[in-house]
């Protein structure tokens, strides 16, 4: 089987049921952020802080790149910017069947709130940031997936099942 892609916003929940779906499907689980940390020796805000965000952008498409030789049969967890530049959405559909999880801002909101792990969201107004940049993104998460879930008010199991039934078209 190909790869199956999750995408969506920051906390939507794509790290937590692609660890599953890939336990489940017996595939290998890879989640981008974590490898542009291991390429980088560095974590995610530290390569925020010590290089601004285009340099980790710049990963982000070089990764993408590398995966279209090495990643295959794997569920692959993706950081919530990636989509955002459109090179990568095209690189992003080729690797495999793209699943956008969505989730209300309130959900987002209420998963985000006390984590410090995310440069994206730092200093400021919380729900301000949350609200421009899910605006800005939800089209390019839509245009750039094959399948949508909600996962608001749903359990893991419920996105899981949800996932299976929307895929099973693509084999
Ligand atoms: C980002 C999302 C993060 C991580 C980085 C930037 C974003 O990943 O890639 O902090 O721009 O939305 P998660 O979506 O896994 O939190």
């Amino acid at each position: 089987m190909k790869n199956m892609i999750l995408i969506g916003f920051m906390g939507a929940g794509k790290t937590t049921v692609g660890r599953i779906l890939a336990r489940e499907k017996e595939m290998a689980f890879v989640d981008t952020d974590e490898r542009i940390a291991d390429m980088e020796g560095r974590r995610i805000p530290d390569i925020f802080a010590e290089e601004g965000e285009g340099y980790f952008r710049d990963l982000e498409t070089k990764l993408l790149g590398r995966m279209q030789e090495d990643t295959f049969d794997s569920v692959i967890s993706v950081g919530g910017g990636m989509p955002v530049r459109e090179q990568n959405r095209k690189l992003l559909r080729s690797l495999g069947c793209v699943i956008y999880l969505s989730a209300a801002k309130e959900t987002i909101l209420e998963r985000v709130r006390d984590d410090g792990s995310r440069p994206m969201l730092e200093g400021g107004d919380l729900e301000a940031k949350v609200e421009r940049l899910m605006r800005e993104r939800e089209v390019i998460y839509r245009q750039t997936a094959h399948v949508n879930v909600r996962t608001d008010g749903r359990s893991v199991r419920q996105v899981l099942q949800i996932i299976e039934q929307e895929t099973r078209r693509f084999g």
